[in-house]
């Protein structure tokens, strides 16, 4: 059973559907939860088949251009669901509702509604009060205390669950849009997200990923990142628990002590580094040197000897020569992450990086982001070679796609593994012998608990 909110119950002969597309980070994946949560309570049910909805949305990402023309791509391309059914509401939610509302407008006129991430509590006032041809529902206000924390997220059936524990940021990270779409950092209690917590076991989930745009800068009257960690480890059925992304500014050794202290947080850290020269690390506002990243991840290494360190890189920030990118090159070399996302600098309208004089050409960052994606892929094969011959845990999440007699699970530093079927279950978390790495993933077979003790003594 789904816990539901009471009104649900309301409006139950309703047939109206709805069908949200999500574009962009894990934030916005929780965002559609809340907002499917608020279209459940309204009568809708969805659907996957987006010519079966009457309500389509779009939640949207403003972090690259790309992702930007992903989406007016795709609104171009279900305009015609409007013309054969006009009663078809289309509305684009989040980060580009926010950025990019006049140009929406002009641009796209059929979209009926457009709501930045602040403003979904707007949606069952908008879509019960709307009726066809009667305008634009327009709300990009940006509020200082909006976290949403007593709706209910409608998640699809899984193994984990995403819980945003705080809303926007003040980095202001040079290059970033994410502090005017999303706005000022604020953190949820922590007693909601406990609630949130225990309602997410009840319905199933075994994993928590802990969401914030900088989620160790979490902090309430009841205490900083740290403490909530410990608090959600100690609900009862959570087997795992993961957060992201942390921001290297606020790492302390308080939260290392309190991840190598609970077996049920995974021994993983998202660090994002973004760039390996000072200069640039400088320019980039991200308020630490290359040397103090180093620090940081030898400080991870001695709490957590096994634990998986992934990152952000951007290549060609304006004025990166290409010695400055070579040192981006050494600082992995040194690190070797176990994985590392990478991107080519976008430059984002409004922020401070954009109005900087020497931008970088597209040959160059394409040029730099290809030999980058070269190099890391190297290192997650060396990362992932290391744990041939041990045996790691892995939570089961699904058949695997391979094969109907394989499961595919993750370990704690979430890399997939591939393994043969035994008597196990989806969520069951088993020990696996790892015996080989091909690209990102890793294959081994289930040792049973006689032969572990074995290998203990
Ligand atoms: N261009 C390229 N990458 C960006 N990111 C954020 N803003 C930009 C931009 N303007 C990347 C950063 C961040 C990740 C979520 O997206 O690496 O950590
Ligand atoms: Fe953007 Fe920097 Fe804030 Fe991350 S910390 S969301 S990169 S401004």
């Amino acid at each position: 059973m789904k816990l539901t909110n009471s009104n649900n119950i309301n409006n139950l002969q309703n047939n109206n559907k709805y069908h949200i597309e999500t574009f962009g980070c894990q934030m916005n994946i929780y965002d559609s939860e809340l907002i499917a949560g608020l279209l459940q309570n309204c009568g809708y049910s969805e659907t996957s088949d987006i010519k079966h909805a009457d309500i389509i949305f779009l939640n949207t990402c403003a972090i690259r251009e790309k992702a930007e023309d992903t989406v007016h791509n795709r609104l171009e391309s279900i305009q015609y669901l409007k013309t054969r059914k006009p009663h078809v509401m289309i509305g684009v939610m989040g980060c580009m509702a926010q950025n990019l509302k006049d140009n929406l407008l002009e641009s796209k006129p059929y979209v009926d509604i457009i709501l930045g991430p602040d403003s979904y509590r707007r949606i069952p006032e908008i879509i019960n009060s709307r009726k066809p041809h009667n305008g634009h529902h327009v709300d990009t206000r940006l509020s200082k205390y909006e976290l949403y924390e007593d709706l209910f997220p409608s998640r699809q059936d899984g193994v984990n669950a995403w819980i945003s524990i705080s809303r926007g940021c003040d980095k202001f990270c040079t290059f970033c849009i994410v502090p005017f779409t999303r706005g000022r950092e604020r953190s949820r209690s922590k007693d909601s997200i406990i609630r949130e917590t225990e309602e997410a076991v009840f319905n199933g989930f075994v994993e928590i990923t802990l969401l914030g745009q900088n989620v160790n800068s979490y902090r309430t009257e009841n205490g900083k990142f740290p403490h909530l960690l410990e608090s959600v480890s100690a609900v009862q059925g959570v087997k795992r628990i993961r957060f992201m992304s942390p921001h290297p500014q606020d790492m302390d050794e308080h939260l290392l002590q309190v991840m190598s202290e609970h077996e049920n947080i995974c021994n993983y850290i998202h660090l994002p580094l973004q760039a390996g020269s000072d200069r640039i690390l400088n320019r980039m506002n991200r308020t630490y040197t290359k040397e103090e990243y180093f620090s940081l991840v030898d400080i991870i290494r001695e709490y957590l000897p096994d634990c998986a360190i992934s990152t952000d890189i951007i290549v060609g920030f304006p004025g990166e020569t290409e010695g400055e990118y070579e040192e981006t090159l050494q600082v992995m070399d040194q690190v070797v992450f176990d994985r590392a996302f990478m991107f080519k600098y976008s430059s984002r309208p409004g922020t401070k990086a954009a109005e900087y004089s020497d931008q970088i050409s597209e040959k160059i960052k394409q040029d730099r982001l290809e030999r980058l994606i070269a190099l890391q892929h190297s290192h997650t094969l060396k990362a992932n070679q290391r744990h041939i011959g041990k045996i790691l845990k892995v939570l089961i999440e699904k058949e695997s796609k391979k094969s109907v007699m394989q499961w595919t699970g993750r370990t704690e530093g979430n890399m997939g593994v591939i393994f043969d079927k035994s008597d196990e279950h989806v969520k069951d978390i088993v020990d696996i012998l790892i015996t080989d790495a091909q690209g990102v993933s890793l294959f081994g077979y289930r040792v049973s608990e006689k032969e572990l003790m074995y290998e203990v003594n």
